[in-house]
């Protein structure tokens, strides 16, 4: 992407022998750098969004640290700055609320300052598209580092994970986990820094940082501050050194082969549904549209074979002895563009030569013998969502393919927990729960809350699964049958607005379909609920009101997307 108009600075600032040199190379002697310091060349910006409101970027300091030795060992000269930083359970109305205000002030901050490149930190699920999508659009040669799963919990005597929260907070509400066992889950189950230690949305976007080309391949799946990942950070300092020699801009990583082997690998990984969002906003940074036809075709004819947590049983730790992401690319090889880049300039097809499934394949299935027939990810589209919804069919055995059933509608979180839970809901098993107005522009930032929990009194009579239908987000560590990302949202109008108790809706994912069935007729007598009739008076959220694009287009601002993107 061109940044031409952009009066920008980069490292040769501190070369310059006039007084422009002069000024820049006192202001860091200033911060304590030596005279051989502040001549060295290139200047590396590091991206960190370490905080103490985002725990799961907490082990920034140290990988920043390695970093930089590597940056000097290659002759650079490395200079740390902050981001804002987006923490998944702390940031409210959403997350995705603050993903491009991130982008913006990463891309900002390097077209404003004086560096050659870029190591990008990103750790929990919003971070690292952020950054990605600032360094495409300022168009800085860049370099990512992941912050890696935190440590796995002991729970009751055995290995937890983070997904296993959601079960322990029904049984909570239900009234089957005593107050001390309430307190003891929260004081274990998080073992340290580090991001969601399942393949939720951070693990599986660490995994399409690899893909792109912009992380080490292999290096998604060291625990957070694990001696492994120092090192991947070390080799990424020297790295992004040679990155700068090459002028490898951003957008040049971002092509169709290379969105189409990442979204391939999210699919036989089983990986997030939030990862379709991200992809598509960074696919549009660097002037492309993947859109539904290729996403649906892409998820269809791609193997889901890793039986690893949330979907499966296997540790993420399991996953890596078996050789990690290269070895789950490996196994659907023939799927995948082999003459796409990796970030330290290899092809991924020579990484893949020596990326075979190690001993045994552990969690790695035969793309043979898949775990679902139909992949890990279904998309539909049909009258209850013209432009899309998803829903992800890896793991959950029981997750439906076929269903209709009569729509019980809740419009936004707090009337769904009004009402979830009153015995006199009228509902069974086979009821459709809608919950909407929780989009991109009504949530805002599609909150993951598309997870809707079974009605109490069903959950007491054994129900565990049950067909939701949302315009939210869900968690990568949730599963179950939610079509997520319905597009048209509520907010805007799309067809879910129109949807009342007692209709009908259907879901075939053979088909690939999601349709209200309702007459045309009867939907033209009705009022849409649910869509805001003026935007906030001020500060983000008017910008965001105002600018924020669907799903499909991957929520990223109108104006940042790149110009001629079709
Ligand atoms: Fe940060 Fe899951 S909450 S990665
Ligand atoms: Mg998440």
């Amino acid at each position: 992407m061109s940044q031409e108009n952009v009066h920008r600075l980069d490292g040769r600032i501190f070369a310059e022998d006039g007084a422009d040199g002069m000024v820049h190379r006192a202001f860091l002697r200033a911060e304590g750098f030596g005279a051989e310091q502040v001549r060295r060349r290139p200047i590396i910006g590091i991206s960190t969004s370490w905080s103490e409101l985002n725990p799961c970027n907490n082990g920034f300091r140290e990988l920043a640290a390695s970093i930089k030795r590597g940056v000097a060992a290659a002759g650079g000269l490395a200079l740390e700055f902050p981001s804002i930083s987006i923490n998944e359970p702390f940031s409210r109305p959403s997350s995705m609320y603050l993903r491009n205000l991130m982008a913006m002030d990463v891309e900002e901050t390097i077209l404003a300052a004086p560096i050659d490149g870029v190591v990008l930190l990103g750790a929990c699920d919003k971070t690292v598209p952020a950054v990605l999508m600032g360094a495409i659009s300022a168009a800085t040669p860049a370099v990512l580092v992941t912050g890696g799963p935190r440590p796995v919990a002991c729970w009751q005597g055995r290995p937890t994970t983070v997904d296993e929260q959601w079960q322990v907070i029904d049984e909570r509400r239900v009234g089957n986990v005593s107050d001390e066992d309430w307190l003891a889950f929260e004081s274990v189950i998080h073992g340290g820094p580090g991001s969601c230690n399942v393949m939720g949305t951070a693990t599986t976007m660490a995994a399409i940082g690899e893909l792109l080309g912009f992380a080490l391949p292999g290096s998604s799946l060291h625990p957070a501050a694990a001696p492994e990942r120092m090192e991947v950070a070390e080799a990424s300092g020297r790295l992004v050194v040679d990155v700068v020699a090459r002028q490898v801009v951003p957008a040049t990583r971002v092509t169709m082969a290379a969105l189409e082997n990442a979204v391939r690998t999210v699919c036989a990984l089983g990986g997030s549904t939030n990862a379709l969002i991200h992809l598509e906003a960074i696919a549009g940074r660097a002037g492309l549209r993947i859109g539904f036809d290729r996403l649906r075709e892409w998820s269809r004819t791609t193997p889901f074979i890793t039986d690893v947590k949330p979907n499966g049983r296997a540790l993420l730790s399991e996953l890596e002895e078996a050789g990690g992401i290269p070895a789950v690319a490996a196994r659907i090889r023939h799927l995948l563009h082999e003459d796409v880049p990796t970030a330290d300039g290899r092809t991924w097809g020579e990484v893949l030569d020596d990326a075979a499934p190690r001993s045994g394949a552990g969690p790695i299935g035969d793309p043979a013998a898949p775990l679902t027939p139909d992949g890990g990810m279904a998309l539909m589209r049909g009258t209850l969502a013209p432009r899309g919804a998803v829903m992800k069919i890896a793991g959950a055995p029981g997750t439906m393919r076929r269903h209709r059933g009569k729509a019980i509608v809740f419009d936004g979180v707090p009337d769904m927990w009004a009402k979830i839970d009153r015995e006199d809901l009228e509902v069974d098993e086979s009821t459709v729960l809608v919950l909407r107005g929780v989009g991109t522009l009504g949530g805002p930032g599609m909150p993951e809350v598309g997870h809707v929990p079974i009605p109490a009194k069903l959950y007491n009579a054994g129900v565990v699964d049950m067909l939701r239908v949302t315009d939210a987000r869900m968690s990568g560590t949730s599963g179950g049958s939610v079509v997520l990302h319905v597009t048209p949202e509520a907010a805007v109008g799309g067809p879910l607005a129109y949807v009342r108790d007692g209709d009908e809706i259907e879901l075939d994912v053979a088909q690939g379909r999601l349709d209200l069935l309702v007459e045309p007729e009867e939907l033209a007598r009705r009022e849409p609920v649910g869509v805001p009739t003026s935007a906030p008076a001020r500060g983000w959220g008017r910008i965001y009101a105002k600018h924020a694009l669907q799903p499909d287009e991957g929520c990223d601002f109108d104006f940042l997307v790149a110009e001629g993107t079709a």
